[in-house]
């Protein structure tokens, strides 16, 4: 299959376009640079052999998306580009529903223009809101907490209208747990910009004495050692589940949750890495984060039935595989 990737050379994008190489589809990226590097491209052909073909424009740009679409003949469209930092989103709401609605917007109306039957889309467990674990795709959705959590519920409805009206539009809403790790190669990874919101790139900048400690926020939560429990996917294993929506046969849309199944406190995820790479990861306990839950896991019931997919990866391939990518990064 022909699939453009929007967001294609960042963080979970790049392990995608590997991975749709590797099963022999044709890729062309899409991606502003915004949070991602142009050498990811020179290391997907190094990795895979194969070069995409890429344009540097904007998805919120719709003239600029319309030329690509004039250019090529696409059997599906992988949708990752997006604004994905829970912090900011709240000090930038206004640039968060912008970016991330209207790039959704886009792609779905020239998806639907030029009868693009396959639609996947980047969401996040963040839409369960504060519901309880194991979180499956039937659950109402709870109120977000933050714009950016909420352009992803927002975007699922777009996205859910656009294919009850468009009969020849079948999406697949992808609901990420929390995606670490890195390509084994250790050419590709997940480089933060500023200060790592996510738990593990803090974690590996710690180990390479970038940062001095890691912040563990609370240890009073109701879990196994107190500290917040969350379902860690390896970033190859959540590609692989991208390659799985688009070769499954759905119709309509679905939303399919993309996680493990298991949960990990930030303690155990620290003694990990610590085993696995015998480095020390120095810490402090410090209050609680505004917004974050207890526990988050996925229950995987309907991604192994509709997708014929699970996770193989574990903890130890996960915190191996971030620190081989940080420890290579200039
Ligand atoms: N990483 C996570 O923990 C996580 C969890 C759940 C969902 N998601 C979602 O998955 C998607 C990919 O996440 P990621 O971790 O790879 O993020 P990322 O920032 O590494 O990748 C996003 C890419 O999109 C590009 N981009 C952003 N806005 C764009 C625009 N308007 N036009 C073109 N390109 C644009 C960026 O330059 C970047 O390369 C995002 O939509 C994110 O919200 C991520």
């Amino acid at each position: 299959m022909r699939i453009l990737v929007s967001g294609g050379l960042g963080f979970i994008g790049s392990h995608t376009v590997v991975e749709l190489l590797n099963h022999k589809h044709e890729v062309v990226i899409i991606d502003n640079l915004y949070n991602s590097q142009i050498s990811t491209l020179h290391k997907i052909e190094r990795i895979s052999g194969k070069k995409p073909a890429f344009y540097e424009l904007d998805a919120t740009d719709y003239e600029a998306l319309e030329n690509v679409f004039q250019s090529y003949d696409f059997d599906g469209i992988i949708h990752f580009a997006g604004y994905k930092a829970v912090g900011e989103s709240v000090r930038k709401p206004l640039e968060y529903y912008y970016n991330n609605l209207v790039s959704t917007i886009n792609l779905a109306k020239l998806a639907v223009i030029n009868q693009v039957p396959k639609f996947i889309f980047s969401s996040s467990a963040t839409v369960y809101g504060d519901g309880t674990s194991p979180f499956n795709e039937s659950m109402p959705l709870l109120e977000r907490t933050n714009p950016y959590g909420e352009t992803k519920a927002m975007s699922e409805r777009i996205l859910t209208d656009a294919t009850k009206a468009n009969p020849g539009l079948n999406v697949v809403l992808l609901r990420y747990f929390n995606p670490i790790g890195a390509h084994p190669s250790g050419l590709i990874g997940e480089v933060p910009n500023g200060i790592p919101n996510n738990l593990m790139p803090y974690v590996t900048q710690v180990a390479k004495g970038l940062r001095e400690k890691l912040n563990v926020f609370g240890n009073d939560y109701d879990t196994i050692d107190g500290t917040g429990v969350r379902d860690y996917i390896h970033v190859v294993d959540l590609a692989q589940g991208h390659v799985a929506a688009l070769e499954a046969n759905i119709s309509g849309v679905e939303a399919v949750n993309l996680g493990t199944g298991k949960g990990t406190s930030v303690l155990e995820i620290i003694q990990a890495f610590e085993q696995e790479n015998n480095i020390k990861i120095p810490y402090e306990i410090v209050s609680r984060r505004p917004g974050d839950i207890a526990v988050s896991y996925a229950d995987t019931t309907k991604a192994k039935n509709l997708l014929q997919w699970e996770a193989k990866l574990n903890i130890k391939d996960m915190v191996r595989d971030a620190w081989h990518f940080e420890s290579n990064l200039k």
